[in-house]
């Protein structure tokens, strides 16, 4: 059983004492393919040198995420603008808008996602949005813009029925993590009414980890957990979500054959 992650931030601090057994934990739960959305320019060395000590398991993506959108923006797009002329990434993000920590930013979130979008359009590139309480708002600029071209993942999505239609009919897949093994979480419900084609698996490592390592550091090996839990609301096996939400991954990164 192979599994991907497609959204883990093994590059952060967290991990710096055991990242490399952590990536070995990885591999060994079938976990063998981890994304990495970038965070700012601050982290993208860390992210690099783990994509180099691991190029066939550790994929690395740009962009600027919205909780790092200060009154430096244009200088921080203009990093990642450098990075994408001069190597290949995987993705673009982690993008989008966060509303939920701090709204004095807000202008210049959606100035930076807009822009994101037309980065992930010019590299035919996937989308990775952050929609923290900003869920109508990312939508609404999707509208706005209106370009059937775009694919990526609505990341940490827990939304109703309603909203994962909106995501979908943008193109988008639904990135699914540790909230759904929360209790009375709103996705168990949503997910029940939603196609497997439409989904993939993540953890956002070192954030949000699944039951029962809830509130203590995530990480990619706990990918088998968010499998079976959506197996479980879905009544099917464990085997059938892994090979879903992993063929749908790999085409949405475009992953070559070599790759997997
Ligand atoms: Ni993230």
């Amino acid at each position: 059983m192979q599994l991907i992650d497609t959204h883990t931030h093994l590059y952060l601090e967290e991990f710096d004492h055991d990242r490399h057994e952590v990536v070995q934990n990885a591999i060994n739960a079938g976990v063998t393919k981890m994304m990495l959305p970038n965070i700012d320019s601050t982290s993208i060395d860390s992210m690099l040198a783990l994509a180099g000590q691991f190029p066939s398991n550790c994929f690395p993506m740009i962009g600027l995420h919205p909780t790092s959108v200060k009154e430096n923006y244009s200088n921080e797009l203009a990093i990642m603008e450098e990075w994408l002329a001069k190597r290949n990434f995987i993705g673009i993000g982690e993008c989008g808008m966060d509303l939920y920590w701090d709204k004095s930013f807000a202008l210049e979130q959606e100035i930076v996602f807009r822009h994101h979008i037309d980065l992930a359009r010019t590299y035919d590139l996937p989308l990775i949005v952050h929609i923290r309480d900003s869920f109508n708002e990312v939508i609404q600029i999707l509208k706005d813009i209106n370009k059937s071209d775009l694919r990526g993942i609505f990341h940490c999505f827990s939304g109703s029925v309603e909203q994962a239609k909106q995501a979908i009919k943008y193109g988008f897949s639904l990135g699914l993590g540790g909230v759904i093994t929360f209790k009375n979480n709103k996705m168990q419900e949503t997910l029940k009414h939603i196609d497997l084609k439409h989904l993939v698996l993540e953890t956002d490592a070192p954030f949000l980890a699944p039951v029962p390592y809830r509130g203590k550091r995530n990480e990619p090996s706990y990918v088998p957990l968010i499998a079976r839990m959506v197996a479980d609301i879905k009544g099917i096996t464990v085997q059938e979500v892994a090979e879903a939400t992993t063929a749908n991954a790999v085409k949405l990164f475009n992953l070559t054959t070599n790759d997997q």
